[in-house]
């Protein structure tokens, strides 16, 4: 599908957050579990990205986290310049230290996480739980605020009630104690990613705010892109399961590229390769089949190839049976299987 150049002219302006300036307004949303190193690394190898977010790491662990050991604070050196380290956490104090840490090691930026409704973290008063004390969600901004001076983002939901005017507030509140920009996700923190998001929100922030607003929630095909940025007025994309299914998603839309008929055969070797490069095979395998419900959601004959995926058991099975399965390049869906979209 061919990218509407008014979508292309509008990624590619540049944009000012905080004190630094991106060239183009497409990130990589924040995915724990798959927006990792090796995700971000293929991601890049396309181009087309603006910033390229990390999944949520722990504030607490952040300080005495050894990137040669972790799975979740590592990255590229060369990524630094388009990386923003995503944190959890619900105390002002480890927030900050680990805001600090984050900038001391180069990264682009640091994104506090409001949105995640996984009852793990929000039982640690983290996450989309931080949406009920909104006067600590603010003290937290704060409190990063003061402990770093590269861009700070904040990615929040509507919150726990379907009320766009306490999503307004919270935004209001997030821009006056030093955000440099949001992410939105306009749904409410039950329902997941179970029903569609309410993308007028996104415009509802964005007219209440002077920064700048990056809309997220259901970004498939480029015409979806151009209508939230007609719908909303928002300032940037921000691309979640998407970007994992489609890692070339970001050359298509600012550059306008077209992919190949072999580039998803192609990719998924990549991806393999790349895990390999950095894990050892048993990690490899299961971080592979972490984001095989994503990328395979692309084929008409999605589950079949899955199901094929996760029998393997080391890199070398998994790479015959991509070669298997997608040497002669499968139909593919216009619209990704959205029942592996979980
Ligand atoms: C596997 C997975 C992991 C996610 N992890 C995070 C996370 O660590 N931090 C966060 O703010 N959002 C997280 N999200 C939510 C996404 O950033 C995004 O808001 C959501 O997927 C909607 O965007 P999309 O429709 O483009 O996927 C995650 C989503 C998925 C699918």
């Amino acid at each position: 599908m061919n990218t509407p150049a008014a979508l292309i002219d509008f990624l590619n302006t540049p944009l000012i957050i905080g004190s630094k300036t991106i060239q183009n307004r497409m990130a990589l949303a924040p995915m724990a579990g798959i927006g990792h190193t090796a995700l971000r690394q293929v991601i890049a190898s396309f181009g087309g990205h603006g910033l390229l977010f990390t999944g949520m790491v722990s504030a607490k662990a952040v300080p005495q986290e050894n990137p040669n050991v972790s799975t979740v604070f590592t990255w590229q050196p060369e990524s630094l310049n388009h990386t923003v380290c995503q944190i959890f956490g619900g105390d002002p104090k480890s927030m900050a230290m680990a805001a600090r840490r984050i900038e001391s090691e180069g990264f682009w930026g640091v994104d506090l996480n409001f949105g995640c409704a996984v009852a793990a973290i929000c039982k640690r008063g983290a996450g989309a739980a931080l949406l009920k004390t909104p006067g600590l969600a603010v003290e937290i901004v704060s409190a990063v605020r003061e402990s770093i001076s590269c861009p700070l983002f904040v990615k929040y939901r509507t919150g726990w009630q379907d009320n766009p005017d306490l999503a307004v507030a919270m935004g209001q509140a997030f821009e006056n104690a030093g955000a440099d920009a949001l992410t939105f996700h306009p749904r409410v923190a039950p329902d997941r990613r179970s029903r569609a998001p309410k993308w007028d929100i996104i415009g509802q922030v964005k007219q209440a705010v002077g920064i700048p607003v990056f809309g997220n929630g259901n970004l498939f095909q480029p015409e979806d892109g151009l209508k939230m940025v007609t719908l909303t007025g928002c300032d940037g994309l921000s691309l979640g399961r998407m970007a994992a299914a489609r890692p070339w998603i970001f050359a298509q839309w600012t550059q306008g590229v077209t992919p190949d008929r072999h580039i998803y055969h192609d990719t998924a070797m990549q991806m393999a390769d790349v895990l390999a490069q950095y894990h050892d095979d048993v990690t490899a395998v299961k971080l592979f089949k972490k984001w095989a419900p994503y990328f395979c959601a692309n084929f008409k004959f999605s589950q079949s190839i899955l199901k094929q995926l996760m029998k393997a058991n080391t890199i070398d099975q998994l790479k015959n049976k991509l070669h298997e399965r997608l040497n002669v390049p499968p139909e593919i869906l216009t619209v990704p299987n959205i029942n592996l979209f979980v």
